[in-house]
């Protein structure tokens, strides 16, 4: 199980139920890795997509503690416990948690992967990842070379979990 994540320099990832940047070669990154795989996600990341509708071509799977939400196309949960049980059908490496901070926070001891895109700015937010660089769990094992797009840098980092995950 994997978390896939755009983080700010200081680990923003959302503001006002958005994302940070629109960039694209992160999008496509995203879109490629995530295309017919698994993707757990809190229900106001599924809100903050165009019309709240999930990935298409994509298992979307959502935690709402609402029992009475249900989304076209999506397959909606109450608890990470449920979710866990769910998801053991699959590959574990064909599931990505695809945030927002709260499913993140959720999820981080099962993932053993965390695809981090680093941007290199500071920008105003009100959610967050956890500092990863930080975090004695998590070693940095792979980070592409510095890349550009229209003046904003960034580079595709890979961590490990070093306690497993699941
Ligand atoms: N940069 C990135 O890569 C990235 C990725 C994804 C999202 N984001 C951003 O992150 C922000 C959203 O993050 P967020 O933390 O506000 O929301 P979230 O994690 O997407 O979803 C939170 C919702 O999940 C449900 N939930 C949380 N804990 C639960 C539990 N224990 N049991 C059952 N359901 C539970 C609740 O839904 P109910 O309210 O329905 O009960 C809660 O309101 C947005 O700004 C979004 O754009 C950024």
């Amino acid at each position: 199980m994997k978390m896939i994540v755009c983080v700010s320099e200081n680990f923003g990832i959302g503001k006002g139920g958005d994302l940070l940047f629109s960039l694209p070669p992160d999008m496509k990154f995203f879109r490629e890795t995530t295309l017919n795989k698994v993707v757990v996600m809190g229900r106001s990341t599924l809100d903050s997509f165009p019309g709240g509708k999930p990935l298409k071509n994509r298992t979307n799977v959502v935690i709402s503690r609402d029992k009475s939400f249900s989304r076209e196309g999506a397959t909606v949960f109450n608890s990470k416990e449920d979710v866990l049980s769910f998801i053991k059908k699959f590959d574990t490496d064909d599931v990505y948690v695809i945030g927002g901070a709260q499913i993140y926070e959720m999820f981080r001891d099962e993932c053993d992967t965390a695809l981090v895109t680093k941007v290199e700015k500071q920008v105003e937010c009100d959610k967050f990842f956890f500092d990863i660089d930080s975090d004695e769990s998590w070693q940095l094992v792979s980070q592409s070379e510095k890349m550009e797009y229209e003046g904003t840098e960034f580079s595709f980092c890979t961590y490990k979990n070093l306690k497993g995950g699941i």
